[in-house]
């Protein structure tokens, strides 16, 4: 299979670039300026040069408070990318694998939430997604759209990556306990997706929403105490209430996402939050370690 992985230089596509060496399909990695997957002529012409037979978007407009304000911006990826992607799909008989987001939820719910939930966007970006999960379900004839949380990485910008830095200089930081959802390592969304990829019948058509993050619960807060916790960091977390954090864009108050489709259809195992947390600081801590030593070798 050659697939084409979009907005390659995000969390999650980077950690598809790491797996991808382990794969026996081809894959093409590209993001911006390389290629907007608004344009349609150009995912229309790299899916025919390449002979694409998967179309995997990592690409989105992710700027949560941003877009409250961005707003054409976001639609325009996150809706009208997705909408050429789904065309291209058709028109070259690939499958589309789509990233979509817990944020098309209200967080009113108190038991985690299934694909068949209404979705009901509190927030632009939010919104964006769910229109573009909609011109996917009415253009790409066989797709996954997979929703996921709170997703972090050692590549990009994150909360992990934000708390370590912090946590570093501060001895005391404020961190809602109010939003609770559940914190997502996007190697393990990675692996998953190559797990589907390995497994999936290319002669079927799929027509599948589905929900994945790791397993377990958790506040913003509970995620800062542990990150300080399993880091090693004695800076102070306060827990504290969205009402007095306040941020451009609402956010749901309740996210987690029911995973027992995914994991029932192509037998997988989710990690713990907590335990791919642990995982991801010593894979930090090991990349410290090594470049702490080169320099020193250098010097
Ligand atoms: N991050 C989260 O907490 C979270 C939570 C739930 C769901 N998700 C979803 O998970 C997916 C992956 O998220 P992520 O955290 O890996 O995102 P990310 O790190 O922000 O990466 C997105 C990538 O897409 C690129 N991009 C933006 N507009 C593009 C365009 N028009 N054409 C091509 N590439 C474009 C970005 O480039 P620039 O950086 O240059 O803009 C970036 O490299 C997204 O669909 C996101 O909505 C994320």
């Amino acid at each position: 299979m050659n697939i084409l992985v979009t907005g390659s230089k995000g969390q999650l596509g980077s950690e598809l670039q790491e797996l991808s060496t382990k794969s026996s399909h081809q894959f093409f990695f590209y993001d911006l300026p390389e290629l907007d997957i608004t344009s349609h002529h150009d995912v229309d012409r790299l899916c025919r040069e390449l002979g694409i037979n998967v179309l995997m978007n990592c690409a989105a407009y992710t700027a949560v408070d941003k877009a409250e304000t961005d707003i054409d911006a976001a639609f325009r990826v996150n809706r009208d990318g997705s909408a050429v992607l789904a065309a291209c799909a058709k028109e070259h008989h690939a499958l589309l694998v789509h990233i979509s987001t817990d944020y098309v939820f209200n967080g009113e719910s108190s038991t985690p939430y299934r694909e068949t939930d209404p979705a009901t966007p509190l927030g632009v970006y939010g919104m964006s997604k769910w229109e573009g999960e909609e011109r996917i379900r009415e253009i790409a004839p066989s797709y996954f759209i997979i929703r996921t949380s709170w997703l972090y990485s050692a590549y990009g910008s994150n909360f992990v990556k934000t708390m370590l830095r912090l946590g570093a200089e501060r001895q005391l930081l404020n961190v809602v306990t109010d939003q609770v959802g559940t914190p997502t390592y996007a190697a393990d969304l990675a692996a998953a997706l190559v797990t589907i990829l390995e497994h999936y019948d290319p002669k079927r058509q799929y027509q599948e929403t589905y929900h994945y993050s790791n397993e377990g619960v958790s506040s913003w807060y509970d995620f800062a105490v542990a990150i300080m916790d399993l880091a090693g960091l004695s800076c102070k977390v306060l827990p504290v209430e969205s009402a007095q954090y306040p941020q451009i864009a609402p956010r749901p108050h309740y996210s987690v996402l029911n995973k027992s489709a995914i994991k029932k259809d192509w037998g997988l195992e989710i990690p713990h939050w907590r335990a791919s947390l642990a995982v991801l600081l010593k894979k930090i801590e090991m990349s410290t370690e090594k470049a702490s030593a080169e320099t020193q070798t250098i010097n």
